[in-house]
């Protein structure tokens, strides 16, 4: 039995992220493989109350430090229960969201990227993906459709400023260019079907 592969999406809102992870999925389950469709803040009992959390509230319910360590815990039990388990029996499994959220989000604020990787080898021993592919949208964009599903109605995160929001985008790009064999930026603009076409390409050098 050979073990599954761990593929996360990631990019700001309003990406197509939880589109494309579907429609992802239907693509590779036509190919033969098992998939297990999962997300974060979530994906196991535990992880999905720390959702909670995280989410709710007001804008200053918790510290910077104290937002990764919960993302970070959320993480580790995601991984011990959920992800780790479908590698295993052979599943790949597909994340809306994953470690690269901490580094963008938590990651370059009070807390830096060798801050959010520490809190990972403690909370996860260290594991990433095989492949993290960033829906990178212009920020127009980006701002209509988050706004078109989300109204005015964001969460504790989503609804941060626009320069913050910017600083994420920053960082999956730096990721992109630092980590080229792991992590790839692909073009989230145009008919949906075309960007899922972009994904698949981006993950053909993995399938059996
Ligand atoms: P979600 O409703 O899943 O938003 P989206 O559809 O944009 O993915 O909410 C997740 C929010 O949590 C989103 O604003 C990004 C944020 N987040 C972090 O700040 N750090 C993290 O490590 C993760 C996984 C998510």
């Amino acid at each position: 039995m050979t073990r599954g592969r761990f593929i996360t999406l990631e990019g700001g809102e309003g990406a197509g992220k939880s589109t494309q992870r579907a429609a992802l999925a239907t693509a590779l389950r036509a190919g033969g493989l098992e998939v297990v469709e999962t997300r974060e803040p979530g994906g196991s009992d535990g992880a999905e109350a720390i959702r909670d959390l995280l989410l709710t509230g007001g804008a200053d319910r918790w510290s910077p430090r104290a937002e990764a360590l919960l993302f970070a815990a959320a993480r580790a039990d995601h991984l011990e229960r959920t992800i780790r388990p479908a590698l295993d029996r052979g599943a790949w499994v597909l994340s809306d969201r994953f470690l690269d959220s901490s580094r963008a989000y938590q990651g370059a604020g009070e807390l830096t990227d060798a801050d959010i990787l520490a809190l990972h080898r403690i909370g996860s021993a260290d594991f990433f993906p095989d492949r993290t592919l960033v829906l990178m949208l212009p920020e127009t964009e980006a701002e209509a459709r988050a706004k078109a599903r989300d109204g005015e109605s964001t969460d504790r995160i989503g609804g941060r400023d626009r320069a913050f929001h910017r600083r994420v985008a920053d960082v999956f790009a730096r990721l992109a260019n630092e980590e080229p064999a792991r992590v790839r930026a692909i073009d989230a603009s145009g008919e949906a079907g075309l960007v899922t076409a972009r994904l698949l390409d981006a993950l053909a050098d993995l399938l059996p």
